[in-house]
């Protein structure tokens, strides 16, 4: 497979906790259960990429720590490309994940670290690289202006752009126009539009409101409803699977990107795309993890048959 999917984006180590309760100020609580793993919004969609069968180069910068050799570990174990890899003195970043042992709902915080001193010059050295891809994605992980820089390099060279705007944070409005695909999941659809989305109807008002800024598609990921998918010409909801009992719902959204990715990559139709990242979304929060979690091609193919 020679389609070629480049992610610019976070790496940090997981530090996940699950816990009966969450500890106010001031307070020490012993927890269920503790692990650490790769992680960050970046890292995971390529890590779902490369499952997904595409070849994934990651741009990003780590130190040189032992959060970072967790990084360097992983990407030699899934084959994702680091020749735009950088390093610095500065330490990799964390994220404490707390899950509620009861729930499976969390509470993050995330210390981009390192990967947050990739600078705009540094996405210019790869260039030729982006230029070749058929699919940049980002995320908003990184400092806003290399991340402007990135999509705005790519789009401008041809390459197809996704912009996935997690964490929900404000963008420059000269942005959308250089953004081909943005994939916002509700709240942070909200946050762009100011349009408060819980049910199919809002997601479609997000969504116009999106494309009237000048993103050409948007894809509004929805959990356990699914994808709601606009451009000028398609307007439909992409029901979610059901791939078994939900463990672990972090990361889902990274799951959803790097397949999403593969399959425009892949040539696939933007309703096609979203089936696609709906379903690797939905194995991916049967399983405990983030980038652990991400399914295998075979795991897709065979979750897509059943429907
Ligand atoms: O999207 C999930 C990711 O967000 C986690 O892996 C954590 O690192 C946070 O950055
Ligand atoms: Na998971």
């Amino acid at each position: 497979n020679t389609k070629h999917v480049v992610v610019m984006g976070s790496y940090v180590a997981d530090v996940a906790f699950r816990t009966t309760k969450l500890p106010a100020w001031g307070e020490t609580h012993m927890g269920v259960e503790f692990k650490l793993g790769p992680g960050g919004k970046g890292s995971n969609q390529a890590v779902a990429a490369a499952r997904a069968g595409a070849r994934v180069s990651f741009i990003s910068k780590l130190g040189n720590d032992p959060f970072g050799d967790l990084a360097r570990k992983t990407y030699r174990e899934e084959g994702i490309d680091t020749q735009y890899l950088l390093e610095t003195e500065s330490a990799t970043g964390a994220a404490a994940i707390i899950i509620d042992a009861a729930k499976g709902e969390n509470a993050i915080i995330v210390v981009p670290g390192a990967c947050y001193e990739l600078t705009p010059d540094e996405v210019d050295q790869a260039r030729s690289l982006i230029a070749n891809a058929a699919v940049f994605i980002a995320q908003l992980e990184l400092s806003l202006p290399t991340v402007e820089h990135g999509i705005r390099l790519a789009h401008t060279l041809g390459v197809a752009t996704v912009l996935n705007p997690a964490p929900a944070c404000t963008l420059p409005e000269t942005l959308f126009q250089y953004c081909d695909y943005l994939t916002p999941n509700e709240t942070e659809a909200e946050k762009l539009t100011g349009i408060r989305v819980a049910s199919i109807a809002e997601a479609e008002q997000a969504a116009d409101a999106l494309l009237d800024r000048g993103a050409h598609n948007v894809i509004i990921t929805l959990g356990s409803q699914g994808a709601f998918v606009k451009n000028a010409t398609v307007s439909q909801h992409v029901p979610a699977f059901d791939a078994g009992l939900v463990v672990e719902t972090t990361g889902a959204g990274d799951a959803f990107n790097g397949a999403f990715a593969v399959a425009l990559a892949e040539g696939k139709g933007i309703v096609e795309a979203t089936q696609f990242g709906c379903a690797v979304a939905a194995i991916s929060v049967t399983r405990p993890g983030t980038a652990p979690s991400m399914p295998y091609r075979t795991e897709v193919d065979a979750l897509l048959q059943r429907r």
